[in-house]
């Protein structure tokens, strides 16, 4: 946590200086910074040096002005990281900072953001937690007040998503995913409606019903809403996610090892949707969004959809059900089919949607397509190189439309060998009548292993992209109106 303080140091120090010039360091004599420099010289990145009862951390900080922008701010939160486990392993608390040469408040924030988000473990199932938690103080002339309860709130946000990934299913079923949904809502300042599964059943979703069909367990329908009085965007910002909260495979079972054990985290995309509504009420900004979550699990049983089997959607579209695998598109196509009614700007969707996905781009990446124009596009990107989660746009060619045609009803749920990323998207494109961009996050949402400050297993990929996109709709909806 990043607090405000202009007491005096504490016992630990964080010290940043620029590394071309060892006389602004002022607590040390000619020999001591000697010694410092001989260390700098053997590329030591965080030099700890205790003097007089105090442990300073020494940080050279190297800004390489050749460097792109938005690839500086990743090295600060990755260098962030690396602070982090400096102080863990010290085991300290309370550190305070200081700052001694230039260093912009951004390129600042942006470590500062990398040290808090290192903090984060699931401990809910250890019996015998070993909870380490930092403080990091830092005087409001270095960085104002706002900024820090940003990180903070940012922080905080990635944290709740983290959570409702890592929780089995044992514990977070669809109804109880509802119920940790409604608790949030209620702390950040958004409305939650939970459609039960006879409501379901009611409104013939029935994409989400057949995907729910084999397991004992009701589905869910959640339906979030942040609306300000004050909002700069005339139709709402729909979010939707794919809240799979496992997927087994159905009866197109999954292997163990290396998938379906990993298969909890097939709600990422929705938590992340949560975890940016959080943000965005909590901080509240001007901007009305609706989050669309569909929650079901995904198992074989007697009354499972066989493959062959042929189902309606909530559209009334007839889809051929080949894989019980393909389950994501066949709930997000109901929830996207459910966001027309509300006429929107714009609908993103966040899916841990396809192997495909993650085999083309690995963990550092998601994967992006859809029909949104290119302004839209630019706006994406843009949120997402500048928090270091990273896009890659796929094309939605008609061509690939063909592969999702049935031959018993109007189509498909499964396509070819290939491109099966755009396949999925595609089968998602029919379902949509307004500008639309889909997120498969099935690569860069979950990790086994430690992965920098994004820590492992979830890394929350999508909520602070989210939340930095909605920031600058609300600045440039600003401008453009006072212009
Ligand atoms: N949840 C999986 C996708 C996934 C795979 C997410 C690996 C994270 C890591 C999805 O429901 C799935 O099983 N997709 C199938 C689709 C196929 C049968 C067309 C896949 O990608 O194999
Ligand atoms: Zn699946
Ligand atoms: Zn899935």
């Amino acid at each position: 946590m990043l607090q405000i303080s202009s007491k005096p140091p504490k016992k630990a120090i964080l010290v940043l200086f620029s590394k071309a010039n060892l006389n602004i360091l002022p607590f040390f004599d000619i020999e001591e910074k000697k010694t410092i420099q001989n260390k700098l010289n053997d590329g030591m990145q965080i030099i700890s040096y205790n003097k007089m009862q105090k442990n300073y951390f020494l940080i050279p900080m190297e800004i390489d002005a050749t460097k792109k922008e938005d690839s500086v701010h990743e090295k600060l939160r990755i260098q962030g990281n690396s602070i982090f486990k400096t102080f863990k392993e010290h085991k300290e608390t309370e550190v305070s900072v200081e700052v001694l040469g230039d260093i912009s408040k951004e390129h600042l924030a942006s470590l500062l953001l990398g040290i808090s988000l290192s903090e984060y473990e699931f401990l809910k199932y250890r019996t015998k937690p070993k909870a380490y938690s930092l403080t990091i103080f830092i005087d409001a002339l270095l960085l104002d007040e706002a900024t820090v309860n940003e990180l903070n709130l940012i922080t905080e946000s990635v944290r709740i998503t983290k959570d409702l990934v890592n929780e089995p299913v044992s514990f977070l079923t669809a109804a109880q995913y509802s119920k940790e949904i409604q608790k949030i809502g209620e702390a950040a300042g958004f409305s939650v409606i939970v459609l039960d599964q006879k409501e379901i059943e009611a409104e013939q979703m029935g994409g989400v019903i057949a995907v729910n069909q084999g397991s004992s367990a009701p589905a869910t329908f959640n339906i979030l809403e942040y609306k300000p009085k004050k909002h700069l965007n005339e139709a709402p910002l729909v979010l939707v996610g794919k809240g799979v909260v496992f997927d087994t495979g159905g009866l197109s079972l999954k292997p163990t090892r290396n998938s379906m054990d990993m298969m909890k985290s097939d709600m990422a995309g929705s938590a992340a949707v949560v975890g940016a509504m959080y943000a965005i009420a909590k901080s509240k900004l001007p901007y009305h969004v609706i989050g669309l979550i569909p929650a079901v699990e995904n198992r074989p049983g007697y009354e499972a959809v066989c493959p062959g089997d042929v189902i309606t959607m909530y559209d009334g579209t007839t889809v051929e059900v080949l894989d019980t695998d393909a389950e994501g598109r066949l709930i997000l196509a109901d929830a996207l089919h459910y966001a027309k009614r509300y006429n929107p700007e714009l609908v993103l969707d966040f899916a841990t949607l396809t192997g495909a996905a993650l085999r083309a781009i690995g963990k550092e990446a998601g994967v992006v397509m859809g029909n949104a124009e290119k302004s839209i596009k630019k706006k994406i990107k843009r949120a997402a190189n500048s928090t270091g989660e990273r896009v890659v746009e796929l094309p939605l060619w008609d061509e690939y439309g063909d592969y999702m045609k049935s031959d018993i009803a109007d189509l498909k749920n499964l396509g070819p060998m290939d491109a099966g990323a755009i396949t999925a998207g595609k089968f998602l494109e029919h379902f949509v009548d307004y500008p639309w961009m889909h997120f498969d996050i099935a690569g860069p949402a979950y990790v086994a292993s430690n992965y920098n400050y994004r820590g492992k297993w979830s890394t929350a990929y999508g909520v602070r992209l989210l939340f930095k996109f909605v920031q600058n709709q609300c600045k440039d909806v600003s401008t453009k109106t006072e212009n």
